[in-house]
């Protein structure tokens, strides 16, 4: 597509981006059907559906934000990006015997390619691939400290250090989390997981329970709009830049990946708090926020306004 000019009109003048945030802000507060709130970690199950949030970070700083943006919530499975980028940093491409990088076409929380895969979970993407993933991290630290690096990091990130864990949603995680513990000592028995289960789960849940709102999300993604840099700073390499969206866009939404390359054509990256980081490789980093679900677990009005922001502005890589 073009590039900041707007492809329904190309003679038009550059996109304006707050007008573009607010029109999707107020096409979402309208929307009648909104999803189901996930209720099976109790807390995020308080959330209402009514609220929706979205912000857009341009590569030049600019910051273009509508509705519920400054509202955190929890990033969940947005974490895995994150966790994802330092692992990588702490192991590189040794990652790779212990986690694949191919979509699974299974729900977020399946067990049963595990089976059949001797415990080497699909992606990182999946509940497994982070527990893995998390795992990888507690090789050369204590969970209080891999919990004080994500948290370092993602307030790095985002230039904003009041970004918090929300201990109640990482309790409530440890109290519901079977599935996961079931995951965790799967992979073990396959010689998959080093650390005892309860301490990756902890951490693991802990970084699901990062708060933070769209605005600071969407800054936080900035480093996978820019080849891996920042404030003339290099967060990774062009190249893992490059690779971290290529698995976004292959494994971020689960069995819904598929579909979500073919509505939107960009990298993304769901939780089940109802959050979406999506990213314009070159152009923009995007946050939304909704919390209503659609049945394979990822936002659904967050994905029908990345949908309408793509058809506005023309940035599908496609
Ligand atoms: O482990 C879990 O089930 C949650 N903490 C994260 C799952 C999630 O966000 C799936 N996302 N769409």
């Amino acid at each position: 597509g073009s590039r900041g000019i707007n492809p329904l009109n190309p003679l038009s003048s550059p996109l304006d981006l707050t007008t573009i945030a607010k029109g999707i802000a107020a096409d979402m507060r309208d929307e009648v059907q909104r999803g189901k709130v996930a209720d099976y970690i109790p807390p995020l199950a308080q959330v209402s559906p009514d609220r929706f949030g979205i912000a857009i970070v341009t590569a030049d700083g600019q910051q273009h934000c509508a509705g519920d943006a400054d509202e955190p919530f929890s990033i969940q499975s947005i974490s895995k990006v994150f966790a994802l980028t330092l692992a990588i940093g702490a192991v590189g491409d040794e990652l790779w015997a212990r986690v694949g990088r191919e979509p699974s076409g299974s729900a977020f929380n399946s067990i049963v390619q595990l089976e059949s895969e001797h415990g080497i979970p699909r992606n990182p993407f999946i509940n497994a691939g982070a527990i893995v993933v998390t795992d990888v991290l507690l090789g050369h630290l204590e969970p209080r400290e891999a919990i004080g690096q994500m948290l370092r990091f993602v307030r790095e990130l985002s230039g904003d250090d009041t970004i918090a864990i929300d201990e109640s949603v990482a309790r409530a995680e440890q109290d519901t989390g079977f599935r996961n513990k079931a995951l965790a000592n799967y992979m073990r028995a396959f010689g998959n997981l080093n650390g005892e289960v309860d301490k990756v789960l902890g951490t693991y849940f802990h970084f699901c329970a990062l708060a933070m709102s769209c605005r600071q999300l969407a800054m936080a993604g900035r480093y996978l709009m820019n080849g891996g840099r920042v404030d003339g700073h290099g967060v990774v390499t062009a190249r893992r830049a490059r690779r971290i969206n290529a698995l976004m866009m292959s494994c971020g939404h689960y069995d819904n990946s598929g579909d979500f390359a073919y509505r939107i054509g960009l990298p993304g990256k769901s939780g089940v708090g109802g959050g979406i980081l999506c990213v314009a490789p070159g152009i923009a980093s995007v946050a939304v926020w909704s919390p209503g679900l659609n049945a394979a677990g990822n936002s659904h009005l967050g994905t029908m306004a990345l949908e309408r922001l793509v058809h506005l502005t023309g940035w599908s890589v496609f």
